[in-house]
This record gives C-alpha cells, sequence and structure tokens, in this order.
C-alpha cells in the first residue's frame, strides 16, 4: 500500500483532486437537485412544444442563485437525449441585461436562428415584420411547418423596465397567444412584482403561467446550514469504485479511469457524478483508490465538525445564494496543496467572512446622494417604529418631509426629485420591493397591478448595522443627518 503512495507523490494526488473538485464546484451546470414539480412543469413546456408543436408562455421566478439557470439547463439537455434537439427546434436564449433594447435583441434572435444571410440588407417597417418575415424562413418542408422554437429570457424585467418599450415582449406573446407558431417564451427573473411591470396589451397576451423557485424549498423543517452541510460534503467527495470492481481492475493496474468512474456511478447509484463532456476534460489515470478513500473520510468527518455547522450558519444568515456558496468552496479547494492537503476549518471561516463582509454594501451606501441616503434614514426609523412593516413612498417620503421642514438648512427638494431617487433606490436594491398576497396570486385581477408606484410597499435590503457605519463614514455628510440618524425621534 506505502509503495502505492510513492508512485503517486502526494503533489500529484492533491492536483487531480484540485482540478476535479473544481470542476465539480463550477462547471458542472446540468445536474440539477430538486424542485421536481417545476422542472417537471418547464419540462413538459418545452416537450409539448418541440413534439406537438403547441405555444406556450411561462414565468419562473426565484431568488438569485436558486438554480433557475441550472433547470433550464438540465430540462434542454434532457430533451437533448430524447429528440434530436437541433433539428426539431431553434433555441433562443437572450438576456435583459445584454439585450438592452429591441434592435440589439432582434439581432441576436436573427443571429441564433442562423437567418442573417436570408435577412442581408433588408429594411423592415416594424419590429412586427421583421419577426414575422424571420418566422417564415423558418417553414420548411412540404406542409410549411415552422421549426418549433424555445425563447428563454433571462433577467426579464430587465425586458420590461421604464425607459423601453416593450415591443419584443408583445411581439414574442402575441405568437404563443395567437398560435402563430410553435413557440415557448419562458421568461426567468427574480423580481417577485414582474407582473407589474409588463404593459396591459402584453400581459393581455401571457398565459400567467407562473412557476416559482424557493431556495429552501425540499426541506423547509431544516435551516439551510444543514441543506449547505449536505451539498458541501457532496461537492468535495471524491468518485469511489465499488469493491468488486476494484478489485478486478486493479489486476491490470492501480488507477481509475474516467470510465471506470462512470461505471462506478452506474453501480452506486450515485447521481453526483460528473456528466461525460466535463469528466473527459481530466485524466484520472493516476489517482489512487486509496488515497480518494482516506479523502473522503476526511470529507465526511467535516460534516461531525460543530464550527464548521457555525460557519455555514453565518454564511446563510446573509445569503442562500448557492452561488456564493459554491465560489466558497471554490477557494478552499484552491487552497489545498502538498503542504495543506486538507480542507482546513479556520480557512473556510475565514474565506465566508471575507465573503459576508459588510464593506461592498457599506460603499454602496456611502455612493448615494446625501437625498437617497436621508431616505434609507428616513425608511430605517419608520421601520423601527411600525415594527419592521415595510413602507411605500409616501410613508417614506412623510417621514422625511417632517425632517427637512423641522430643519431650516435642509434644502426643500421638489417631489418629483425624491420620487427618482427613491426609484434609484430600487434599482439599486438597497429597497426591494415586498410580495403582497394579490399581486401575483391573484393576477387575473387586476386591480392589484393598477397600484400606483407611490403606494407599492418596500422593504429595506441592507443590515442597520451597515447603515450606522455608512452614516459614520460618510464624507461631508451634513450635521443634522447624522444627529437625525442617532436620534429617531423626528
Ligand atoms: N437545485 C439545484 N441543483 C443543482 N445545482 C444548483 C441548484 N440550485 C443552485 N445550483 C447551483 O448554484 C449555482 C447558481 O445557480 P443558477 O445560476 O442556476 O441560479 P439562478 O437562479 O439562475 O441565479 P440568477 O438569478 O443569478 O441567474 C449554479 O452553480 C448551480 O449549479
Ligand atoms: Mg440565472
Amino acid at each position: 500500500m506505502c509503495g502505492l503512495h510513492t508512485d503517486n507523490p502526494l503533489e500529484v494526488q492533491i492536483k487531480l483532486i484540485r482540478k476535479y473538485l473544481k470542476l465539480k464546484i463550477m462547471a458542472d451546470n446540468v445536474s440539477f437537485r430538486g424542485h421536481e414539480q417545476e422542472r417537471n412543469h418547464v419540462y413538459d413546456l418545452f416537450k409539448r412544444t418541440v413534439s406537438h408543436g403547441e405555444s406556450h408562455s411561462a414565468l419562473m421566478i426565484g431568488p438569485r442563485g436558486s438554480g433557475k439557470t441550472t433547470l433550464i439547463n438540465s430540462v434542454l439537455h434532457q430533451i437533448g437525449q430524447e429528440v434530436d434537439l437541433s433539428n426539431d427546434a431553434i433555441i433562443v436564449r437572450l438576456n435583459g441585461l445584454i439585450h438592452h433594447d429591441d434592435k440589439i435583441a432582434l439581432k441576436s434572435i436573427t443571429a441564433q436562428m442562423q437567418l442573417e444571410n436570408a435577412v442581408g440588407d433588408r429594411v423592415f417597417g416594424t419590429f412586427a415584420e421583421n419577426l414575422a418575415f424571420l418566422l417564415s424562413c423558418l417553414q420548411s418542408g412540404a406542409d410549411r411547418r415552422c421549426k418549433s422554437m424555445l425563447f428563454v429570457l433571462e433577467e426579464f424585467d430587465m425586458f420590461c423596465h421604464s425607459g423601453r418599450t416593450q415591443t419584443l415582449l408583445y411581439n414574442l406573446f402575441d405568437i404563443t397567444h395567437s398560435q402563430q407558431a410553435p413557440m415557448c417564451v419562458l421568461g426567468i427573473t427574480n423580481r417577485i412584482d414582474v407582473m407589474e411591470l409588463l404593459e396591459k396589451r402584453v400581459k393581455s397576451r401571457f398565459s400567467h403561467r407562473h412557476l416559482f423557485i424557493f431556495p429552501n424549498e425540499y426541506d423547509p423543517q431544516r435551516a439551510p446550514q444543514y441543506k449547505y452541510q449536505d451539498l458541501l460534503v457532496q461537492l468535495l467527495s471524491m468518485p469511489v469504485k465499488p469493491k468488486t470492481a476494484t478489485k478486478k481492475k486493479r489486476s491490470r493496474r492501480n488507477t481509475v479511469t474516467s470510465e471506470d468512474i462512470e461505471m462506478e456511478a452506474k453501480i452506486a447509484g450515485d447521481s453526483h457524478t460528473l456528466p461525460q463532456p466535463i469528466l473527459s476534460r481530466i485524466n484520472l489515470d493516476q489517482l489512487n483508490q486509496d488515497f480518494v478513500t482516506d479523502w473522503n473520510n476526511h470529507i465526511a468527518s467535516l460534516r461531525e465538525d460543530h464550527k464548521v455547522i457555525d460557519c455555514l450558519e453565518k454564511l446563510c444568515y446573509y445569503t442562500v445564494n448557492e452561488q456564493v456558496f459554491r465560489n466558497v468552496l471554490f477557494e478552499l479547494v484552491s487552497k489545498l496543496s502538498a503542504d495543506s492537503p486538507y480542507i482546513e476549518v479556520s480557512n473556510l471561516s475565514t474565506i465566508i467572512d471575507k465573503t459576508v463582509a459588510p464593506e461592498h454594501r457599506v460603499k454602496l451606501l456611502q455612493s448615494l446622494s446625501i437625498l437617497e441616503l436621508s431616505l434609507v434614514i428616513a425608511m430605517k426609523h419608520g421601520m423601527e417604529i411600525f415594527d419592521g412593516q415595510p413602507m411605500n413612498f409616501e410613508m417614506v417620503l412623510h417621514r422625511y418631509t417632517k425632517f427637512a421642514n423641522s430643519n431650516s438648512s435642509t434644502q426643500t427638494v421638489p417631489r418629483p426629485v425624491i420620487l427618482k431617487a427613491f426609484e434609484h433606490l430600487q434599482e439599486l436594491e438597497i429597497i426591494m420591493p415586498v410580495k403582497t398576497t394579490d399581486s401575483i396570486y391573484n393576477s387575473g385581477d387586476t386591480t392589484a397591478s393598477r397600484v400606483q408606484k407611490e403606494f407599492k410597499l418596500y422593504t429595506l435590503a441592507v443590515p442597520n448595522e451597515d447603515i450606522s457605519d455608512a452614516v459614520k463614514n460618510f464624507k461631508a455628510l451634513p450635521t443634522e443627518i447624522n444627529h437625525w440618524f442617532n436620534n429617531s425621534v423626528v
């Protein structure tokens, strides 16, 4: 046994483990856990569009890092294995942050449909004409059947922010609504109030199918840190060959190959090994099984470590974004070396502390204008007085005006400017709209969506300590504001 270790020096083993785990943590964007109902729903919509030529639209809503994109990838991967996706369908992926105006979006749609040559120098009168032309190009075959189209619109809310007409959405939803072509339009967003952003004409053509992805859904009884604890062990474990298979192969060689791992995964019923295309990026020939067993025991022992749970609890307090958690693990794995071949809990703790450090949030608050910061303070006071109840613009304005009036030195600001400042706070995600029971679940009733923006309810999305830090170190902050912050009486 000892001989094996000298054949494969520690350095080589650690390097392989590091590389494999990095791939496991970051590169696998297809394996999806949980949310079965929502996944089946998306699968169903896509499959029916591709196989039966139906038309559908839907919105998927969930916080950042809850796995929305991964869900879509895993569904497309599965359908790709069942039908010939590249021949039967066209997948168009748009992102509201990238395709921030309709012209750019249309250009990208044309490119993704591979119709740049067909369009050539043609000039179109309207957006709808252009889209109709693209669709007509796709009709082929004797029955002039159109290929099915799957539109995935990431950052969907950015397609309907103010200052942008919703022509693209209108046209896409119109096609699904009137069943002009087999098309599925799926919007993905983390804005719970997204329906309120849609124009009436767009809304009336949308199917009102909502899918919610809640990050901690599959075991609401357990605190999220226990989910992370499982995930930590799962993501940091290396694949092991079952004993019987190991012996057989070992007579020939002492090493594990990627095929062995795949076979082992099938035998063990382990769904957590990497998909083949990613596995092929790493050559595990030199990986030693005994070393892997040691490693896995070491990782399993982390599960029992109370300090690990404490660290994860701290992380969960700030965010349940799995991407952030994976970034932490990635950094942790990167620190492995022959000199420190094991996961150090102290490292985990340092990385988590660094990740949740309030610096960037405090910096963001310090970059606000005095007026914007005043609104944050007004909101903080208001929420303190009313036991954390959300507030609307009018309530914040009321508190702010009261303060401004009691201070002759504070400049009076016109109401539209204050409203603009308030909206900016929302764009920066310093304040967040709250889910009102009547807005989404009751989307048939349009009265809720007609709530004027001044009366929409918001809550503060930054911790009080951060506001306090920001105020303390704010450059050239008028003393009366500082005083106001420290005395909530006014
Ligand atoms: N249910 C899940 N199954 C597997 N992986 C997941 C799951 N949820 C999150 N992840 C992992 O967390 C990371 C973030 O997920 P993803 O990018 O899909 O989130 P998202 O909801 O699309 O976030 P955003 O709103 O920022 O786009 C990915 O690395 C993904 O592998
Ligand atoms: Mg995403």
